[in-house]
């Protein structure tokens, strides 16, 4: 499994410790987790310079870390860019997309409700020469109250990203409709961990956990979301296009 979205690096709500980084990194290893996309938050009126300069510092460490642990993971930078009126003012975003790509992880406030606010964001990215990847529609107002604009924003060729945790949460959330939904449609692109902690919520969880947990998932769209479609993205290309369905609502 690739996994796209991970807090990998002390640098946020994450690993608290470097220490934590190469634990995060050694769970994942077990649960078959090859590569691990870096992705600190960024955050309204950080300056992206001092943001890259300390992501890249903290990435050199923790590869140099797993080499000396003999994990073999490999760490590809990243960001998750919370979209905001001031984030745009922030200067050049282009180097806090995955892996020198032109695809740009960006998240949007629980609470935020306008489509029109989520359409603008997602246009101006458009319109500086990136693409956007939606992470963790299932966490955000817009979404969860208007499937009409997830289906609307799948044909227009948006990329989504799923949080592993919205498909195996023990007790579903509302939320679940909505994750489990673009994951059956194939409405969303990528299953990633999201992982905050080596153990417990947010963890690194297993591809195989993934399985075992969301049975409904056939094995190619769990390998298409875990494997082809982030490999893609690392190698700043689109996935490859799949037939899809629409959100029932
Ligand atoms: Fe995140």
């Amino acid at each position: 499994m690739i996994d796209l979205h991970c807090h990998i690096l002390p640098l946020d709500d994450g690993a608290q410790s470097f220490d934590e980084s190469v634990a995060i990194a050694r769970i994942a290893r077990q649960n078959r987790i090859t590569r691990i996309v870096a992705t600190p938050h960024f955050k309204k009126l950080s300056s992206p310079q001092s943001f890259l300069r300390r992501r890249d510092a903290a990435l050199e460490r923790v590869r140099q870390s797993l080499l000396r642990d003999g994990i073999d993971i490999e760490l590809f930078p990243g960001a998750e860019v919370q979209l905001s009126d001031e984030i745009f003012y922030a200067g050049d975003l282009r180097p806090a997309c995955i892996a020198g790509s032109r695809f740009l992880l960006v998240e949007f406030d629980y609470d935020l409700t306008s489509a029109a606010v989520v359409r603008r964001y997602l246009e101006e990215i458009l319109r500086r020469g990136m693409y956007p990847i939606i992470a963790h529609p299932e966490r955000c107002a817009a979404f969860l109250n208007d499937y009409e604009l997830v289906n609307d924003l799948a044909e227009e060729g948006t990329l989504f990203q799923l949080t592993a945790e919205a498909l195996t949460m023990q007790t579903p959330p509302v939320s679940l409709d909505l994750a489990a939904q673009m994951a059956y449609s194939n409405i969303a692109q990528f299953i990633a961990t999201d992982a905050h902690r080596a153990y417990g919520h947010r963890a690194p969880v297993a591809e195989t956990f993934l399985r075992d947990t969301i049975p409904e998932i056939t094995d190619a769209q769990l390998y298409f979301m875990t494997e082809t479609a982030p490999e893609a993205i690392i190698n700043d290309r689109f996935p490859p296009a799949r037939a899809y369905g629409y959100l029932r609502y």
